[in-house]
């Protein structure tokens, strides 16, 4: 599902990727844990393509069974707007929309007609216990629900991988519990693959693997 060799990436002088090597299969939830600075965001944002490695290292980087080094950028944005879904810290919902169109602007993006995805939107909130929310907007919604809605927002468009960094980082213990619940609800109907960067111990224990990383690379 995810192949990745040899990433390396630099912020001017400094390295902060220092050659990754990881191998992720379908269907699989895998938690990179390790201490702040220690690359996992930049890791995260290279394999879900919205970032890029070091053109001049011999790197290899297949997402989805396609190989994202040999596309031109408009075809990047379109395999990732079809493949990869994400969802943040701080879940980005756009605070003048509802719930319900939150969901949508994704599908939108890619071409979707707009009662086929609303009919979407809505089976999905309401899978995710939301179907109440719809037409509330971001600030009307607890931390736990506007996660929710950035999980369904990650799911409209039916990707096959799932990149979440420090997804319940904001959340209290509680509402925590129930989104990483979730994922495993969601990988065992839908079957997707979920990267989760996390320092929550028991989401990592709970993944099916876990990778740590220090100083820039994965140490097991
Ligand atoms: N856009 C950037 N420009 C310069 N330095 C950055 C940038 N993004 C991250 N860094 C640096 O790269 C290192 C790794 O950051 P990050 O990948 O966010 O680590 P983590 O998510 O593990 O905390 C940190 O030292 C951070 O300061
Ligand atoms: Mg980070």
């Amino acid at each position: 599902m995810i192949v990745a060799k040899n990433i390396h990436k630099y912020y001017g002088e400094v390295e902060i990727l220092k050659g990754v090597n990881l191998h992720i299969k379908k269907g699989e939830i895998v938690a990179i844990v390790g201490p702040s600075g220690a690359g996992k965001t930049t890791l995260l944002q290279i394999l879900g393509t919205l970032d890029k490695p070091q053109k001049e290292q011999n790197y290899e980087l297949y997402v989805d069974g396609i190989s994202i080094k040999n596309l031109s950028d408009k075809e990047v944005s379109a395999f990732r707007n079809q493949h990869i879904g994400f969802i943040f810290q701080f879940h980005q919902l756009l605070p003048e929309f509802t719930a319900l169109e939150n969901v949508c602007i994704p599908a939108f993006i890619g071409g979707k007609g707009k009662s086929e995805t609303e009919t979407r939107a809505k089976e999905l909130l309401d899978f995710l216990g939301l179907s109440h929310r719809i037409n509330h907007k971001p600030n009307e919604l607890s931390g736990g629900e506007q996660q929710r809605v950035a999980v369904a927002r990650a799911l409209i468009n039916k990707p096959s991988v799932i990149f979440a960094d420090e997804p319940s980082g904001n959340l209290d213990s509680a509402s925590a519990k129930n989104l990483h619940e979730l994922f495993f609800k969601l990988r065992d109907e839908f079957g997707q693959t979920f990267v989760l960067v996390t320092h929550n111990k028991e989401l990592a224990e709970m993944a099916d693997r876990t990778l740590t990383m220090k100083d820039g690379v994965i140490v097991d």
